[in-house]
């Protein structure tokens, strides 16, 4: 199997990107200097957005870094259920004073103006999540120097991702905080999702590309478990959202080791599409009848989470993080790469010491 390129990133650590402005860039330089891979989330932002944050980036480390763009998304959804849904969360609105977003605010994320920008000004690494580019944008971001990787769930999806082109394949597990990047969200599956472990098995034996971890992975032990079966590298994002250059609410940090979220769900309570959080009373009250509609419910609950963070109610914000939200360590960014590169070191050759007896 070929390998992710180790002059890009000397540690086997991937920083998450996270959108909704965790991944901001000071969090990025502090991975990549460190010698892990920095990422900026490109999702829900606009292309300047996007390009502004590049420029940053770039005026604070010359490592190497990667920015994540999601992929438009299919006109799936029923109006008249994301209608019931409005009905449903008219209280909260009245709770939060403040209205409903406006759920037919776009779908595709500005992709197209994000790659043009990506290709004018090409960085070195670009990943992808629900869905698949197509074959023509791999193959122009290639011959722009940029290396690039998609999200699978599934050996389907990895297989899919292997024959469009991609120079790599994440493998997100179900564990993994936040979204799931599934290409197509399919309700009928829902509860099927893979954990980790097995999932880079049945990637691994599917594709011949190199295959990066994702899904509740915080400790540098994990890392060692995912390299031992065929991982080239590990993405780690709750972890990274506790560290003290994430841009992640102060009441989201705090929660993810509080007493009073014990347990996390994957919900579509607030976007409409699968993502992992905190259970709070939102996710409690409406995950369980939250319409198959992304990104139209993002859209819809967007004034709700934001007044609810301005209120300093976590119990109405989406507390995205992993099943391994528990074991989050509020450090310096490059600390923490630092203490699982160490981890990671002991673990292998412990490891190996156990190959030997
Ligand atoms: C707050 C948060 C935001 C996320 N946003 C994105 C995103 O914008 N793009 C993306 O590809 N993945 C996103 N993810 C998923 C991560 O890429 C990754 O799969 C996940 O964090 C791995 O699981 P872990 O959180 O248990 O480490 C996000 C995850 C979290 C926790």
């Amino acid at each position: 199997m070929s390998s992710v390129p180790t002059d890009l990133f000397p540690h086997p650590i991937v920083q998450a990107p996270m959108a909704g402005g965790v991944a901001v860039p000071q969090l990025a330089a502090a991975v990549s200097e460190a010698g892990g891979l920095g990422f900026l989330a490109a999702g829900y932002k606009t292309a300047d957005g996007m390009y502004q944050e590049i420029k940053q980036l770039r005026g604070l480390t010359s490592r190497p870094f990667g920015v994540n763009l999601f992929l438009p998304q299919p006109e799936t959804a029923d109006p008249a259920a994301v209608g019931v849904y409005a009905h449903q969360l008219a209280g909260e609105a009245t709770w939060y004073d403040t209205e409903l977003g406006d759920p037919d605010s776009g779908r595709d994320d500005g992709y197209d103006a994000k790659l043009a920008v990506l290709l004018d000004n090409p960085v070195p690494v670009v990943s992808f999540h629900f869905g698949v580019p197509g074959r023509e944008v791999l193959d122009a971001l290639r011959r722009a120097g940029t290396y690039t990787l998609v999200t699978a769930t599934t050996a389907e999806e990895a297989r899919a991702v292997e024959r469009a082109g991609a120079d790599a394949v994440i493998a997100q597990g179900v564990e993994a905080g936040g979204h799931q990047g599934t290409h197509h969200d399919v309700p009928e599956t829902d509860g099927s999702g893979t954990g980790l472990l097995s999932l880079v098995a049945q990637v691994r034996e599917s594709v011949g590309i190199p295959v990066v971890a994702a899904g509740g992975i915080m400790r540098g032990g994990q890392i060692a478990a995912v390299l031992a079966a065929g991982a080239a590298a590990a993405q780690l994002g709750t972890a990274f959202l506790a560290a003290h250059e994430s841009g992640a609410h102060a009441l989201h940090k705090q929660a993810l080791t509080s007493p009073l979220y014990v347990r996390t769900e994957l919900t579509r309570a607030f976007s409409g599409r699968p993502a992992r959080a905190l259970v709070n009373r939102f996710l409690r009250e409406h995950g369980p009848y939250a319409p198959a509609a992304y990104p139209d419910v993002h859209h819809l609950t967007a004034p709700l989470r934001k007044a609810a963070a301005k209120a300093g109610d976590a119990q109405g914000m989406a507390l995205w993080a992993g099943q391994g939200h528990r074991m989050a360590r509020e450090l310096p960014a490059g600390q923490l790469v630092e203490v699982l590169a160490a981890e990671l070191a002991a673990a292998r050759t412990a490891l190996s010491a156990g190959g030997a007896r």
